[in-house]
């Protein structure tokens, strides 16, 4: 018999207990040739994972059933403890990683990536943003739960909001500044470092696992979001996205991008039909 039917038949007896928590730490190094990985699987949480329980429930079941073949990964601007509070009260499944603060934080159970920490303080000047962006009083900071070391976080609720992120651009632009701001749902405003997004950090996970991207799958529904899309692999939009990703969809969109056609946890069921994943 050859090795590779071997190993087929091995996997199939043990993919009932992949699961077990003992058995796992047991195969420890020899997981991934048991359970292949079949999807990194990347989503927001508010208003894409999180907003219709049932619909989160009918998709943790989908995904439970190929679980051991799964890399679970939540992308959130969330903080660390707010989006594990959040993990805990809807009951969500448990992720491998954890991407947090937009994309400026990558937690392993409860471990900072330190190296992705690393890569966004080069040349990333907190005080000075910080200085100028208070010059804005239409610039609203939001809790201090919500900033972090390379997050700043403000809510700008006016009539034109583009022309207050415009001037705040040519701000960092004349002061030399490498910042990015990403505005989201009409009124959160995120300053960055240039490197830190959903869409980075998903990269540097992917390389880190050493997953393809025919491998990768992001799902979103707001401008924090649109960064994922940018990046190769495939997509799905939620249908009750916010204007601002939709506008970006409608301009950028591909064919690995899909716009699902029903909202919260069902449009990613239905994105994962769509692809013909899981
Ligand atoms: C989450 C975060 C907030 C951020 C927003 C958009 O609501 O709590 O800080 O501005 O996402 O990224
Ligand atoms: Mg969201």
């Amino acid at each position: 018999m050859t090795f590779w039917l071997v190993q087929e038949l091995v996997c199939r007896m043990l993919r009932p207990y992949s699961d077990n928590i003992f058995l796992r730490n047991l195969l420890s190094s020899n997981l991934e040739t048991i359970f292949p990985m079949r999807l990194l699987f990347i989503t927001d949480l508010d208003n894409t994972l999180v907003g219709d329980d049932a619909a989160t429930i009918a998709l943790n079941e989908r995904l439970l059933a190929d679980r051991s073949q799964l890399c679970i990964t939540y992308s959130t601007g969330r903080s660390f403890a707010s989006a594990r509070r959040l993990i805990e009260n809807r009951q969500l499944l448990e992720p491998d990683y954890l991407i947090t603060g937009v994309g400026t934080q990558i937690h392993h159970q409860e471990t900072l990536d330190p190296e992705w920490a690393d890569l966004l303080s080069e040349g990333w000047n907190r005080e000075t943003i910080a200085t100028l962006a208070a010059a804005f009083p239409a610039l609203q900071p939001q809790p201090d739960t919500e900033q972090n070391p390379w997050k700043l976080s403000f809510l700008l609720e006016v009539a034109t909001p583009e022309l207050v992120l415009a001037a705040l651009e040519r701000q960092f632009a004349a002061a030399n500044l490498a910042a990015q701001i990403v505005f989201s749902s009409g009124c959160d405003v995120d300053i960055l470092p240039t490197g830190a997004n959903k869409g980075n950090a998903t990269a540097y996970l992917r390389q880190h696992l050493g997953v393809s991207s025919d491998l990768t799958l992001v799902c979103g529904d707001s401008g924090n979001d649109a960064s994922l899309f940018q990046q190769p692999g495939r997509g799905i939009i939620v249908s009750n996205a916010q204007p601002e990703l939709l506008d970006w969809y409608h301009s950028h969109g591909q064919s690995h991008h899909h716009l699902a056609d029903s909202p919260y946890a069902w449009g990613i069921l239905a994105g994962l039909k769509h692809f013909g994943l899981l």
